[in-house]
């Protein structure tokens, strides 16, 4: 308990620390781009078609920062993924890979 506690609050601190413009740019929260993601992956990154879309919960935190990273450069391609990961910034994906690193399944 005391751990998960600790991963909220760490996500706050992050968005806490980002510039606004950040956050304003966007026009999105953490917590609205989990929701994006939700939608694919499955509530709390738990897959309903693990065969199609991969579960993010409990994975590795370094594996699903690689992940997004290579997303997000282009080096790893998949359709909807790569926008999803042209639109995060690097703090985006810390947070985002430490969050679903998190839950247990
Ligand atoms: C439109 C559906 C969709 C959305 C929205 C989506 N994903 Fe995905 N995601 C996928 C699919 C499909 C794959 C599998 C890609 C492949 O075939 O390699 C994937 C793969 C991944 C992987 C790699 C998992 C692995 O096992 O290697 C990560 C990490 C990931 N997504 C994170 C996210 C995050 C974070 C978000 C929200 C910002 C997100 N995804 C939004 C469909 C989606």
């Amino acid at each position: 308990m005391q751990k998960k506690n600790a991963s909220v609050s760490l996500i706050f601190i992050l968005l806490a620390g980002l510039p606004s413009a950040t956050l304003a740019g966007d026009s999105q929260n953490l917590s609205g781009l989990l929701m994006e993601c939700d939608t694919c992956h499955g509530v709390k990154g738990v897959s309903v078609v693990p065969d199609q879309t991969p579960s993010l919960a409990g994975r590795s935190e370094a594996y699903l920062l690689r992940q997004l990273q290579a997303f997000h450069s282009g080096k790893r391609s998949h359709g909807a993924m790569l926008i999803m990961g042209e639109k995060l910034t690097p703090q985006e994906m810390k947070a985002i890979a430490r969050h679903y690193s998190r839950i247990r399944p």
